[in-house]
């Protein structure tokens, strides 16, 4: 049937969404660039950018996790401050709001049910919108005033893959157009930066036996896992995390390497799965320390870590990109871990049970 000839040779639409990441991304650096090859951003987007005193980001699920993201990059590149909420909690934890906001609802699928109650209450209080999604004809893209738009082709499994890495990179072009149009001195290029991004997700992508065999290793029999990580890897842990519980059922958190000692250690137990991120430099040292406390308590740690601050005894090791656009590379490897988990426990990778793509109901 049409839903089989979109496969192609592909077992599982997740598969192929991850595989297509590094061509999404290369098709958003031709979307947003001028024909001087210069990044180009809609004049109205920026002035209600450039306008906000300060940036709300609203979203849920993978979303959200693109949003922590987002907020690293435009905070540092564009210099306005942005909190992240869930929006399903928004309304009832209302927080005290700029005099001069811009609300961003970042959603794949732009029908999220949470997102547009909080779009609507905003938009009576004459807040500035924009939305930042996959489907130009969305509701929330419809609605707000303004659409920034991923670009990353229809996604049909019900795991959010190639829409959160087109997110963060949306987020990275936008903090330096931004940024670049306030006059702040970035020394960061996001067109080269982010098609190096690519190659590497590329490199990763052609890896996935190896992946698949770290499965057996790490996630084969157990009933929990453990992601930790640091600074942008905390971020992505939660999304790493997200994936394997979504899709495989077994039981995963992404913590703050930090807050380990907080609580969850007490969760470790002989043969338990951590799984860090290294990828931060700056905190390189600090998460293979917690690395270290959780095997002395027995963890069966698997360490993922970037070029250049890479150990040999790492097990997967991912190329080396610019240190605020890691998220995009190193949750590469986490997506597939959760593919190949799932897989090897014959559960339906595409459509997890009681979860649904797009969830238009509060
Ligand atoms: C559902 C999906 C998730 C997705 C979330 C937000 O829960 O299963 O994969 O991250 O909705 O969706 P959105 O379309 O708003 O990004």
């Amino acid at each position: 049937d049409a839903s089989d000839i979109e496969k192609g040779t592909y077992p599982h639409y997740m598969l192929k969404e991850i595989d297509e990441q590094p061509l999404v991304i290369r098709t958003i650096l031709s979307k947003y660039q001028n024909e001087f090859g210069e990044l180009s951003i809609d004049e109205k987007i920026r002035s209600s950018v450039i306008g906000a005193d300060r940036i709300y980001m609203i979203a849920c699920g993978t979303s959200y996790h693109a949003g922590l993201v987002g907020k690293q990059l435009i905070e540092k590149y564009s210099q306005i401050p942005v909190e992240v909420h869930v929006a399903s909690e928004f309304l009832y934890n209302l927080p005290l709001l700029s005099k001069n906001p811009l609300f961003i609802f970042i959603s794949q699928s732009g029908e999220t049910a949470d997102c547009r109650g909080v779009l609507v209450e905003m938009k009576k209080l004459g807040h500035r919108t924009l939305t930042i999604t996959n489907v130009p004809s969305s509701t929330l893209s419809r609605e707000a005033d303004f659409t920034l738009y991923t670009y990353a082709g229809p996604e049909i499994a019900v795991a959010s893959t190639k829409a959160y890495t087109a997110q963060m990179a949306v987020f990275a072009l936008l903090a330096c157009d931004i940024g670049k149009l306030k006059g702040l001195d970035n020394d960061f290029n996001p067109l080269k930066e982010l098609s190096l991004a690519a190659n590497a997700m590329e490199v990763i992508v052609n890896q996935k036996e190896k992946i698949e065999n770290l499965v057996w290793e790490f996630l084969g029999m157990t009933r929990n896992a453990f992601y930790i990580g640091r600074g942008l890897d905390y971020f992505v842990c939660l999304e790493g995390a997200l994936k394997l519980k979504e899709i495989s059922y077994i039981q995963a958190e992404g913590f703050a390497g930090g807050e380990l000692k907080h609580g969850t250690i007490a969760l470790i137990e002989d043969r338990t799965p951590v799984i860090a991120l290294v990828t931060q430099q700056h905190v390189s040292a600090s998460i293979r320390s917690n690395a270290k406390e959780v095997i002395a308590r027995g963890a069966n740690v698997l360490t993922i870590s970037m070029e250049g601050i890479n150990n040999e005894s790492d097990q997967f090791t991912v190329p080396e990109v610019h240190e605020h656009l890691t998220p995009l590379v190193s949750v590469v490897p986490l997506q597939l871990l959760a593919y190949y988990a799932t897989l090897h426990r014959g559960y339906d990778v595409d459509k997890p049970r009681n979860l649904a793509k797009s969830v238009t109901v509060e």
